[in-house]
């Protein structure tokens, strides 16, 4: 759907720009950040946009669809359009459905049913293609062992260079090219340093900078001001950024058990899934023979369930004694772009100041002109 590709970002932009005037104070309540909160009175300001993304990509529509815009501004608060009122109906349905049946945990969704439309279909499909015979699609065999996570995870590590090549990395500068969002190609840098990291997309517009800094993560889009990471955001960039993560990966959850992967790019790989009781699990793709990492799944909490975050590391080269993706594609629902490296260097110099937020921009200071 490309008019949701296409908005979503502007969307994003201005919901970012709202919470960000508040990121300072204590976390506001959705109803006291917006107008017209008649369901999530008590949740959290910054989990409304998440929600609402959760409510985009379960139905397969863009903002629009359930909110009024007039001209370039979008009056969410509105209540005139139908779907939105039929969609309070539906939260109030799906939570009741969870607490009398699944002990209120979100197990039925807006996606167990819609699975990407605003109609869900009620009778069964007739497919156009052949049946596949029953073995291909049988479940999986509980009682066959399963491999070691924790054995799996070390192999890992091993294959990424071993602990003391992946400890001698200070630093990793990437020089490269995104695709997506439209197609569109635009030269990236990436500065690594050892838990910190920055993007900086340099588009026709202006560069668009992503940073976390160790502890907390930002980001800035030409002619706004800084948008700062909420908590989820930050565990994100924690990974995204940490430039030890094979050592690290044992630590990011409580417990590792290993399963059947799936086929990735004519790879096969074995999942080893991680769990913290009372947080989404991370799931990780290892390829079958070289054991190196080739997916990574991370979610995102949401009031109406989880949105998934798909990161594929490819063409693995060795630099310095580790192997390192030169590939990676990030994906959500909606939208996916990748990131092909072309330049790298290592354990060079880089600036603490790269990864610290610009200071707010004054009233007086203008876009720059395009
Ligand atoms: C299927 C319908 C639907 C879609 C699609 C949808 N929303 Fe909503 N939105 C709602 C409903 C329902 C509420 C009111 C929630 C409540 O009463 O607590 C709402 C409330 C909001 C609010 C709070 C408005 C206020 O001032 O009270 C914002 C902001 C918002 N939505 C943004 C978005 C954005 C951004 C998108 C696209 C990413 C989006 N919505 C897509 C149904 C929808
Ligand atoms: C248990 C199944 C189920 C769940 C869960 C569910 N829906 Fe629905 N929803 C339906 C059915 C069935 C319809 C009626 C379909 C039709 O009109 O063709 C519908 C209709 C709607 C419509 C009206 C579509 C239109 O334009 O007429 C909206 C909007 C909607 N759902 C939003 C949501 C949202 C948002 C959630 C999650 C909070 C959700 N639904 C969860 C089954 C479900």
């Amino acid at each position: 759907m490309p008019s949701r590709i296409k908005t979503l970002p502007i969307v994003l932009v201005s919901i970012a720009l709202a919470l960000a005037a508040h990121a300072q104070e204590p976390p506001k309540l959705a109803e006291q950040q917006f107008k017209n909160i008649k369901i999530f009175k008590g949740v959290p300001a910054d989990q409304i946009f998440p929600a609402m993304q959760f409510i985009t990509a379960s139905l397969g529509v863009d903002c629009e669809y359930c909110h009024v815009r007039e001209g370039h501004q979008m009056l969410f608060d509105k209540d005139d359009k139908k779907p939105k009122l039929a969609a309070r109906k539906m939260i109030e349905m799906m939570n009741a459905i969870n607490k009398d049946n699944f002990e209120s945990k979100k197990e039925v969704t807006c996606n167990t049913c819609h699975r990407g439309a605003a109609h869900p279909v009620g009778v069964p499909i007739i497919s156009d293609e052949e049946p596949k015979p029953a073995a291909e699609h049988s479940p999986i065999d509980a009682q066959a062992p399963q491999p070691d996570a924790y054995a799996l995870l070390d192999k890992y590590l091993a294959a990424s260079g071993g602990a003391a090549a992946v400890q001698k990395i200070t630093s990793r500068v990437e020089q490269g090219s995104l695709t997506g969002f439209g197609g569109q190609k635009i030269s990236v840098d990436v500065y690594g340093k050892a838990d910190k990291r920055v993007s900086v997309m340099h588009t026709p517009n202006g560069d668009n900078i992503t940073a976390f800094d160790g502890h907390s993560g930002w980001l800035t889009v030409p002619g706004r001001p800084v948008h700062i990471m909420n908590a989820d955001e930050n565990a994100a960039a924690a990974l995204d950024a940490d430039l030890y993560l094979p050592i690290h990966v044992k630590s990011l959850r409580q417990k590792f058990i290993a399963g059947p992967g799936e086929k990735i790019d004519g790879h096969d790989t074995i999942q080893v899934v991680g769990r913290t009781e009372g947080q989404p699990p991370l799931r990780l793709y290892l390829d079958a023979q070289s054991n190196l990492l080739l997916r990574l799944v991370r979610y995102q909490e949401t009031p109406l369930g989880r949105i998934p975050t798909q990161v594929d590391y490819s063409d693995y080269r060795e630099a310095d004694g580790v192997k390192v993706p030169y590939k990676w594609s990030i994906a959500r629902p909606g939208n996916r772009f990748t990131i092909q490296v072309e330049q790298l260097q290592q354990n060079v110099p880089v600036d603490d100041a790269k990864f610290t937020p610009p200071s707010p921009p004054s009233a007086d200071q203008k876009p720059p002109a395009h």
